[in-house]
């Protein structure tokens, strides 16, 4: 396939009242600029060629410094944004798919579609579009027994061109040569002072060539985002299919309206999903599993038949069979192995607590190990933290850590033994030992007569 493609990502995006430039702002999970790089990496062109300009730091930052780009110093219209590719591509003569960052919906079979319909006709252009009942924003097509005669831009558009319904979604296909030669010839004389893109058209009708619409029936995917509200509306849609994809490949969504789960997360067959459920960034879920109330899981691995309620899981691995919730919280590098049960208000930092570890209500653990099978008393805290460094907490199998115990790291509790409650653990403990560490009760007794 001898196609390149240019990605207009140059603008301000005034519209959109950020501080960052637009197409890096996320739908669904993934900035637009990169969702439509991959879509277009599906049709494997030789290479997809960036327009930068307004901010392109933070632009190559979310695209990779590596990525191909020209830079638009000055961003005076669509069409000047185009010709900075022209010496990029002064030794190509083939087909180039031009595109604009800011429309996230477009998926990849449409563009393989637009791309072969346009290769079979032999037309010059070929322009996406489609037909909204309310194109208001949209430059229509303005056409003539079948073909297109020109793009007119909302601005100029006179009463009668405003009636036209079916709008340029900002994808077309020409010819490398002939758009660089038409673009030659456009000037900034419209109620914007801007070069456009969609004159090129009206200037190859006038030259004889032959341009053709591709007619999209879902308008939807083409919709443009030049503002928040936009942004949330192509993100629902980005979300409806992927909670679509879930279900098709045997996830149970109790109201998939109510599910947010971004683009890259796994979920196998079976697992059921409650509404509030935030499933983000590189998760994978096993089958089996049950995901109850806000539960918001990001970047972590989680096996099968896990029951989780309303918690957060950041970075994190959970094993077979493990219970959580509600109301507990794993911050990164933690490892849950198979029935570990996590319970209210339970907190856990890189630690690993092995097979059957119960830590059912307000504890703390931070950087500890535990071992198989041991209990961890209510409101027990590891002190890993001086003030200044971080400290390890290693407690051994079968152990038992009475309730509201400080066991103050470093320290080593050996397995089978018992940590009495509200004890302040400084020393290890020894294998199969009862430590206790509190003050001795006193008894007064009728003291309060
Ligand atoms: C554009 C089209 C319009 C079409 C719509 C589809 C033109 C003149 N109009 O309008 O016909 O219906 O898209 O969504 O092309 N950009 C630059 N440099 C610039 C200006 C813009 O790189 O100097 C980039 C923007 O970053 C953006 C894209 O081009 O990604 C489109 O620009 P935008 O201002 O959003 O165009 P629309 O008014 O939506
Ligand atoms: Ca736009």
């Amino acid at each position: 396939m001898k196609l390149k493609t240019l990605i207009l990502a140059a603008g301000k995006g005034t519209r959109m009242k950020s501080e960052l430039p637009k197409v890096i702002h996320k739908v669904n999970g993934v900035p637009m600029i990169s969702k439509i790089i991959s879509v277009l990496n599906g049709l494997e062109p030789e290479e997809n060629i960036l327009i930068l300009g307004h901010k392109k730091e933070e632009v190559l930052k979310v695209v990779g410094e590596e990525a191909d780009y020209v830079v638009q110093t000055e961003q005076l219209g669509t069409g000047h944004a185009v010709i900075q590719a022209k010496e990029k591509l002064a030794d190509y003569d083939g087909d180039v798919m031009v595109l604009c960052g800011d429309t996230p919906l477009l998926r990849e079979e449409t563009l393989r579609d637009l791309y072969n319909f346009h290769k079979e006709s032999g037309a010059a252009t070929t322009i996406l579009t489609s037909i909204y009942e309310n194109p208001f924003g949209y430059g229509r097509i303005v056409k003539e027994d079948g073909l297109v005669k020109a793009i007119v831009e909302e601005k100029e558009a006179t009463p009668e061109i405003k009636k036209i319904k079916e709008v340029n979604a900002g994808v077309y296909c020409f010819n490398s040569r002939e758009l660089f030669n038409a673009l030659a010839k456009i000037n900034n004389n419209n109620e914007k002072g801007e070069y456009y893109l969609t004159d090129v058209i009206g200037i190859q009708v006038g030259e004889g060539k032959k341009v053709q619409s591709f007619v999209l029936e879902d308008n939807m995917e083409i919709l443009g985002v030049n503002s928040k509200v936009e942004l949330a509306q192509a993100s629902e849609v980005l979300r409806g299919r992927k909670n679509l994809e879930l279900m098709e490949n045997g996830a149970i969504l109790i109201d998939p309206k109510a599910t947010y789960v971004e683009e890259s997360v796994k979920v196998g067959k079976d697992t059921v999903i409650y509404p509030g459920a935030v499933l983000q960034g590189d998760t994978v879920i096993g089958k089996n599993c049950e995901i109850l109330g806000t539960t918001r899981i990001i970047d972590s691995v989680l096996g099968n038949n896990i029951r989780i309620e309303s918690s957060v899981i950041e970075e994190s691995q959970i094993d077979d069979y493990v219970t959580m919730g509600p109301f507990a919280h794993l911050r990164p590098k933690t490892h849950l192995k198979e029935k570990v049960h996590i319970g209210n208000f339970v907190e856990v930092k890189k630690s690993t607590l092995e097979k059957g570890v119960k830590a059912g209500h307000l504890t703390y653990l931070g950087d500890a190990q535990v071992g198989e099978d041991t209990n961890i008393g209510a409101g027990t805290i590891t002190c890993n933290y001086d003030g200044k460094n971080k400290f390890k907490t290693v407690i051994g199998k079968n152990s038992f850590i009475g309730s509201d115990s400080m066991l103050v790291a470093p320290v080593n509790i050996g397995e089978n033994s018992l940590v009495g409650a509200g004890s302040v653990i400084t020393k290890d403990v020894p294998e199969n030992s009862l430590a206790v560490s509190r003050s001795k009760q006193i008894i007064k007794n009728d003291w309060r007569k």
